[in-house]
């Protein structure tokens, strides 16, 4: 759909608050944008982890699928911090909650595939722009399915860093485990294996389009951070499927 016509939809649709379609598309599939916001909202609520005061950070927020329903979840002692490599979505989500004094939103400027200028600093020597324990909600939602072992183990260590004592980070990934179609190269998805068949990758060329972790080894960064895995929802795992069904959702604490 061509970028005017989408506008009009999303105008007619009662939509408009939603990004235009090539910023849509550098979240991934369209027909789940709305669907995924919908399901971890729900699962934030079920679990009680956004508190009306807190400062709620979003890693890889995108044009800011998540930013309204967060907003909402929290009240004017309240804010919300939010940052990506892509400059663009970054801008029009400063554009969009221009008016909300809450909100803070920061281009993170990375070597990274999904960063609109070449070269920067690595991912791994990126400090999250949040000071320490200040967040009661930290949200990395489809964002460590692109990222390699040393930027994960980074940034799971800013999220111990980030968050306040006793309160919550969710994470989404692709888990497998040994032995799983996934591990043993069989799915159609994650064909390609590192050396210590540890990781998989989907697509040679674009190494970081989708990662998958088995399971333990993901475990392993999380405690190194410093953190725990407190409830593992299963989206993807065991790594059975032949179709990318959905992400794992993993509750991490300290
Ligand atoms: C699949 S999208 C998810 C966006 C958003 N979290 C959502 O669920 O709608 C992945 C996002 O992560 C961002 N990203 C990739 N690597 C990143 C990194 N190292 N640091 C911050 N953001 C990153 C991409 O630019 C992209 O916006």
């Amino acid at each position: 759909m061509a970028g005017p016509a989408d506008s009009v939809i999303r105008g007619f649709g009662g939509r408009g608050n939603l990004p235009p379609l090539r910023l849509r598309r550098h979240t991934g599939p369209l027909d789940s944008y709305e669907s995924s916001v919908a399901d971890m909202l729900r699962m934030v609520d079920q679990l009680g982890l956004v508190e009306r005061g807190d400062r709620v950070l979003d890693i890889g927020c995108g044009p800011g699928s998540m930013v309204e329903g967060l907003l909402e979840r929290i009240d004017r002692e309240g804010s919300y911090v939010g940052f990506d490599v892509h400059r663009p979505s970054i801008e029009w989500c400063q554009r969009r909650y221009r008016a909300d004094p809450r909100c803070r939103f920061e281009v993170a400027r990375l070597a990274s595939p999904y960063a609109t200028a070449r070269g920067g600093p690595a991912v791994e020597s990126y400090s999250f722009p949040i000071d320490d324990g200040e967040c009661g909600f930290v949200l990395a939602k489809s964002v460590f399915t692109h990222l390699e072992p040393g930027e994960a183990r980074r940034y799971l260590t800013e999220i111990r860093r980030a968050l306040r004592p006793g309160r919550a980070a969710i994470v989404t990934t692709f888990l497998f485990e040994p032995g799983s179609r996934t591990a043993t190269g069989h799915s159609q998805v994650f064909r390609r294996a590192d050396a210590a068949g540890r990781l998989r990758r989907r697509s040679r060329l674009a190494p970081q389009a989708a990662v998958a972790y088995e399971k333990s080894y993901f475990y392993e960064l999380v405690e190194q951070a410093g953190l725990r895995v407190q409830w593992l929802s299963a989206g993807f795992f065991p790594g059975e499927s032949d179709r990318l069904t959905g992400q794992d959702v993993l509750l991490l604490g300290h």
